[in-house]
């Protein structure tokens, strides 16, 4: 499974792509707000870090605004996969944009019938928000499985990429479920290296070894 994280932080973006963790990036106008920069600076910045995809997400809900601004986000970098809204305009634009050869990430979608819709326009990713349905009191998980049967069905070959991801746990029934991808907020994904084994495991490690008197040289 890919990990992207879900940010406009290029503090967070730069330390998790050293890490060697990183397999792309997503934002949305929250986070570029979040990050108090102008979109095309901190979306150039972030490409210029991550050489996989980076989502920026149009504004526009009209299909032609939607296509003059996928033209602009396109020019700020090769890696940029351009987001569009589940709406009619947004599967027209998703399919207009594909067909010149770009990246497309078909984001707030919540039923497994939006994302069959996306897939049929050629979506490069899909992105069910799974923390905004929990909130709802309903599983965000389930919705993951649906798409992965209907996806495996008919052999679509667009990315499920699980967005809105809030815990760890979340990760975890991603993979299981066979996602392809997961977009992560950077301190969720920094966590996922936390076990208390691990620590306390590792601490008498290094007390025996101070014991030994011994150098590794
Ligand atoms: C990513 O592409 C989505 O915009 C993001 O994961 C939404 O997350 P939120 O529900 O925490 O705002």
């Amino acid at each position: 499974m890919k990990f992207f994280v879900d940010t406009a932080d290029v503090n967070d973006i730069r330390e998790l792509n050293d890490l060697g963790l990183l397999d792309g990036v997503t934002t949305n106008p929250s986070l570029i707000l979040k990050s108090g920069r102008k979109i095309a600076d901190v979306t150039k910045e972030i490409c210029d870090i991550v050489a996989g995809p980076v989502s920026a997400e149009v504004t526009a809900t009209e299909y032609s605004e939607m296509m003059a601004q996928a033209k602009v986000l396109a020019k700020i970098a090769d890696n940029i996969c351009i987001k569009v809204p589940l709406t009619l305009d947004g599967l027209k634009a998703c399919k207009a944009i594909r067909s010149d050869g770009r990246l497309v990430n078909v984001t707030l979608c919540f039923s497994a019938n939006q994302a069959l819709l996306a897939a049929k326009a050629g979506a490069s990713f899909i992105s069910p928000f799974v923390g905004r349905i929990d909130d709802m009191g309903i599983d965000g998980m389930e919705l993951i499985s649906e798409i992965r049967t209907i996806y495996d069905n008919y052999d679509f070959a667009t990315e499920i990429l699980v967005a809105s991801v809030r815990t760890v746990n979340h990760v975890k029934q991603a993979a299981l479920i066979g996602a392809d991808v997961a977009t992560i907020p950077a301190a969720v994904l920094k966590s996922l290296v936390k076990h208390p084994l691990t620590d306390k495991g590792l601490e008498s490690f290094l007390a025996d070894w101070a014991k030994t008197g011994q150098k590794i040289a």
